[in-house]
């Protein structure tokens, strides 16, 4: 059967990565949250107070962002420092949105995502990656959702880590980042003209998995 490179695009909070993750474990391959690099490097910038883009690039070379597997799930880590946890709040979203901006912090990042897909068989999702990474990748997919639909998941996903979200905040958290990932200069998030768009505002996580599914299926043997 032959392999293939998956790129999965899309808004924030769209269940990109839960798909991604499932269907890499479909199709054995290894799946890689793009999204999560971007947020390493925003966590380095908090910790070390840097705000200015060129105090980001300078400190480049002394980032190291990487990815093990613990109990089987993906931890990205900062320096060999497993920091999945300390990622996955607003503010680091929120500061990824932004050093995404940054050319060359993109630039760090995209050749070491091409390097992971030189083998094929990987599944990676972010906002770029049908369009700059692997242009060439033999399936794309790109999600959308509602924003309302969107944030509710986003709500839904804080108060279970224990937050007290604002519903409206995380509505204008949802609209400000979209609008930002779709604005900006470098790589704005766009949808490939060969790519497939799955809306799943109104799919159940089954129905969605099915047709992405038989998408793959459709692409391995062709
Ligand atoms: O998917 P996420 O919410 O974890 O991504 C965090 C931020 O990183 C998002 O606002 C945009 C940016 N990002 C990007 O610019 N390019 C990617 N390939 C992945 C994420």
């Amino acid at each position: 059967m032959k392999q293939i490179v998956v790129a999965i695009d899309g808004y924030s909070s769209c269940g990109k990565s839960t798909i991604a993750k499932a269907l890499a474990r479909y199709a054995g391959y290894t799946y890689v949250d793009t999204g999560a690099m971007y947020r390493t490097i925003a966590l380095y910038t908090l910790r070390h107070q840097l705000t200015e883009p060129e105090d980001i690039i300078a400190h480049l070379d002394q980032i190291t962002v990487g990815f093990i597997l613990v109990n089987g799930a993906q931890h990205a880590t900062l320096n060999g420092e497993d920091v999945e946890d300390s990622i996955r709040t607003l503010e680091v979203g929120n500061r990824a949105s932004q050093i995404s901006q940054i050319k060359q912090v993109r630039a760090f990042l995209v050749a070491q995502q091409q390097a992971m897909g030189v083998h094929k068989a990987i599944v990676m999702d972010g906002r770029d990656i049908g369009t700059v990474v692997f242009p060439n990748a033999e399936l794309k997919l790109f999600l959308t959702a509602s924003p309302e639909v969107r944030a509710q998941r986003r709500y839904d996903e804080l108060v279970e880590k224990g937050e007290q979200p604002d519903f409206q905040a995380v509505l204008a958290d949802v609209n400000d980042r979209d609008y930002r990932d779709t604005h900006r200069a470098e790589s704005p998030l766009r949808q490939a003209e060969d790519a497939i768009v799955v809306d799943n505002s109104h799919l159940t996580r089954e129905e969605q998995m099915d047709l992405i599914y038989g998408l793959f299926d459709q692409t391995i043997q062709q």
